[in-house]
């Protein structure tokens, strides 16, 4: 929310900046008329639906609907808050910041002690293990191949067998008890406050801002029940939220196209050792909706490159489901040997898994041999419940190309007639939801309703409407979109000008107008102000007001039986004619 920051200040840095050179920074634009077009970057996009107006300094998306001024797109596009995208306009547009903007900015990011917490921990582990207690962790990492730069490049550290070590360091440099525990990096227990770290290599874990949030230690010197352990969730890292590589993949994985997702972080590091650095991993879950949406907005194409074993291709076979949730069809790549990336790489270099990668199969192809293995398709039995499977999940593709391909192969394999297959499948077809229409059917509004929503279309376009509303005293039957006709004339009124994009930041305190605003930036008018028919929607308003009123006057009359007051309200009705004919 923007409360605190005036609307001079923001309408200021956000003038400082132009919305077509920042967006191009993002994604590449193409002067199309007078706009220009590039891909939307919230949706999986095929052709450049998002369009970018120079005139109006705003963007829009033809297909997801995704709009705004500057701000929100930085706000959406790097995932942090409104007030740290102004402040990198204000930094973009060389625009100077008081101390009570920059502690603004640090209390929107109300969790700064514990980002510190961690920004000093990390630095902490790292150093030791550059030092003479790091040498056979040190050591163990190079066994693994795992290099100094690459140590530094995924600022890897250690924690060693003295638990007080962190605690006293982070103590010394004024962390609060209390934060201690909050960071899930110390515990409180019978001899008081502990590492929780002990005798570990750190694998820092960052969130999608490239912040480190946590960190998974690895043994590595002794046996241990759990290989790793990650910390606990905490205000700032919640595992179902991460992607690990995200921030320091992002631009690969653009530039390439596709991103690969793997099981094991250790994978991502390895593949990243051998130049292949576009791979992400989740965090030893599954892959959830809010990382399935996450993961649609990084690229065109995913690739699930999950370990060779059953487990992963178990693991290959839910994420299928969680992306199709998301209207997402990734690729599949399958490593053979029951091998893990990390493994599959180091035993057969980087020529043979970029051919891997290179040739990913396609999802159903993938499910054909899962569903198949372990299974003698021979026996009948056993070959009526591959079909069965194999019917199930065709029921959920959405692609009929992608059906028809694997239903012929199907029928091949079983002998079954195609037909008889294709039968099959429309009976366990679940009915489709049907999509909800965003923008509402034009055909279907009443006259006054389009001119009323037509007329704050204006409003927010020339503040020469916004003069003839207030003059004429316009009152809008539609209670939403009085609101928003009040609150675009309330700030008119105040700041004495008024822009589109300006207007978008201020409304950001409002977001019980989100949805009234966005439906009105939907609107495909003309941008040219043409009096006579703004004239035009003011009288149909006004009309229908009138016949609303009068409406309501003969209603109340059939209901009552006093004749005086039936004459009164009479009078009154035909007063109302009156004034409806010569308005
Ligand atoms: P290495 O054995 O070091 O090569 O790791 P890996 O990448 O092969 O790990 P594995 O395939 O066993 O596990 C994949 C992911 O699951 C890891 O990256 C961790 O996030 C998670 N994981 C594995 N073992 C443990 C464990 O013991 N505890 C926790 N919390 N997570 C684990
Ligand atoms: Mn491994």
């Amino acid at each position: 929310m923007n409360n605190n920051i005036s609307q001079e200040k923001l309408n200021e840095i956000r003038n400082s900046v132009d919305i077509v050179d920042v967006i191009s920074s993002y994604i590449s634009l193409i002067p199309k008329g007078k706009n220009l077009f590039g891909i939307c970057p919230f949706h999986d996009d095929n052709s450049p639906s998002m369009s970018v107006s120079k005139d109006k300094q705003i963007y829009k998306c033809f297909s997801c609907g995704a709009k705004g001024n500057v701000f929100k797109f930085i706000e959406d596009y790097e995932n942090i808050s409104f007030i740290e995208a102004v402040k990198k306009c204000a930094d973009l547009g060389g625009v100077e910041l008081d101390l009570h903007f920059k502690s603004l900015v640090k209390d929107s990011n109300k969790y700064s002690a514990l980002y510190d917490v961690y920004e000093d921990s990390l630095k902490f582990y790292h150093n030791i293990l550059n030092t003479a207690s790091g040498k056979e962790a040190r050591e163990y990492l190079n066994k693994r191949s795992i290099n100094d730069e690459i140590i530094k490049e995924f600022k890897i550290g250690l924690s060693l067998q003295d638990r007080s070590l962190l605690t006293k360091f982070l103590t010394k440099k004024g962390v609060t008890k209390e934060n201690l525990i909050k960071s899930g990096l110390v515990i409180d227990n019978n001899y008081g406050l502990n590492d929780i770290y002990m005798d570990r290599i750190m694998f820092p874990l960052e969130d999608l801002q490239g912040r480190v949030v946590g960190f998974s230690g690895r043994i590595y010197n002794r046996k241990d029940t759990s290989k790793y352990i990650n910390t606990k969730e905490t205000e700032i890292f919640k595992k179902g939220e991460l992607i690990y590589n995200y921030a320091r993949s992002k631009e690969e994985v653009r530039n390439k196209g596709y991103v690969i997702v793997m099981e094991g972080f250790m994978d991502v590091i390895r593949a990243y050792t051998v130049g292949i650095k576009n791979c992400v991993a989740m965090m030893g879950t599954a892959v959830t909706k809010n990382q399935a949406n996450i993961l649609k907005k990084m690229a065109k194409e995913i690739y699930l490159c999950f370990d060779g074993d059953e487990a992963g291709a178990h693991a290959t076979f839910s994420c299928i489901d969680e992306l199709a949730k998301v209207g997402v069809i990734p690729k599949v790549i399958r490593l053979e040997e029951n091998l893990d990336p990390d493994e599959y790489i180091l035993k057969y270099g980087y020529d043979k898994f970029k051919e891997k990668i290179d040739n990913p199969i396609n999802v159903m192809d993938f499910k054909l041999s899962y569903l198949k293995e372990n299974k003698d398709i021979s026996k009948s039995e056993e070959l009526a419940k591959y079909v069965n499977n194999v019917i199930k999940e065709l029921s959920k593709v959405n692609d009929d190309i992608l059906k028809e391909i694997t239903l012929k192969k199907l029928s091949i394999e079983s002998g079954l007639d195609i037909d008889f297959l294709k039968e099959r499948i429309t009976e366990k077809e679940e009915p489709k939801e049907e999509i909800k229409k965003e923008v509402k059917d034009d055909k279907k509004l009443k006259g006054y309703e389009k001119a009323e929503r037509n007329l704050v279309y204006y409003m927010l376009n020339s503040k020469g409407v916004i003069k003839i509303y207030n003059n004429r005293s316009v009152f809008l039957s539609n209670p939403k979109l009085r609101r928003l006709a009040n609150e675009i004339s309330a700030y008119y009124h105040k700041y004495g000008e008024i822009s589109l994009a300006d207007f978008l930041s201020y409304i950001e305190s409002y977001p019980e107008l989100n949805e009234t605003t966005s439906e009105i930036l939907d609107l495909n008018l003309s941008d040219e102000v043409d009096l006579k028919v703004i004239d035009d929607y003011i009288v149909t308003i006004k009309d229908n007001l009138f016949e609303m009123q009068i409406k309501k006057l003969q209603d109340e009359i059939k209901k009552i039986t006093d004749i005086e007051k039936q004459k009164e309200l009479a009078s009154k009705i035909a007063d109302l004619k009156i004034q409806k004919e010569n308005m």
